[in-house]
């Protein structure tokens, strides 16, 4: 019994491994799931920053001469379209956490002000704090939905208070990735405050 042991056990090692080896090229040989060929820079650009305009500019109230206009979509057609735009931004959310994908193309700039990273720096910040960088993206979509549900039930005040979510979320992100070394200004404090 002893015998047929020993030579059963390096039989059995041999096989798992030629098994896991023939896995492991089969995950190999597998094309990569994504293309992520837009720069993180030109999603902001070309689909965040429009489709959240778009989500924030349905709900306004605008103080004229004539008095306070509230402005809120009417129809079933206006409500379907602010829609869209919510739906995009909330996908493009996970455009957002695709591997290997860049900042920004080489040239292009992400800094204009001193206290903007540029897209290396922004990088490396990312590749440190991965886990702090989907919690960010997950925020805003989380934002996102509130006002999906508020456009659901068609109510602008709702979708006003998901919109100032939103905002936040896109400002959460940008204080740790973009400006981390921003602070907010001080004012000097006026007579009798
Ligand atoms: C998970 C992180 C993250 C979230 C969420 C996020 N951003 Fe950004 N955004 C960045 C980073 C990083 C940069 C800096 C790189 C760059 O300049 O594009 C940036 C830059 C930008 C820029 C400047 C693009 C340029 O360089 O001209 C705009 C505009 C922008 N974001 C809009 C938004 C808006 C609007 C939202 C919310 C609806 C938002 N972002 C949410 C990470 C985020």
């Amino acid at each position: 019994m002893k015998h047929r042991f020993r030579y059963l056990l390096p039989a059995l090692f041999v096989t798992l491994s030629a098994a896991l080896t023939a896995c492991n090229k089969s995950i190999e040989e597998e094309p990569p799931l994504f293309n992520p060929t837009a720069s993180l820079q030109e999603i902001m650009i070309s689909i965040i920053d429009p489709n959240a305009d778009h989500v924030w500019n349905a709900v306004s109230t605008v103080i004229t001469s004539e008095g306070i206009e509230e402005k809120s979509p009417q129809t079933d057609e206006e409500w379907a379209e602010v829609r869209q735009h919510a739906i995009t931004l909330a996908e493009a959310t996970n455009l957002l956490l695709i591997t290997g994908r860049k900042v920004a193309h080489e040239g292009a700039e992400t800094s204009t002000h001193p206290v903007e990273l540029g897209a290396e720096h922004i990088e490396a910040t990312i590749a440190k704090n991965r886990s702090a960088f989907i919690a960010s993206a997950h925020l805003l979509h989380t934002a996102v939905y509130e006002a999906i549900t508020a456009i659901d039930n068609k109510d602008p005040e709702d979708l006003l208070r998901a919109g100032e979510n939103i905002q936040r979320a896109c400002e959460t992100c940008h204080a740790r990735f973009w400006y981390p070394g921003e602070t907010i200004p001080t004012f000097p404090r006026l007579e009798g405050e």
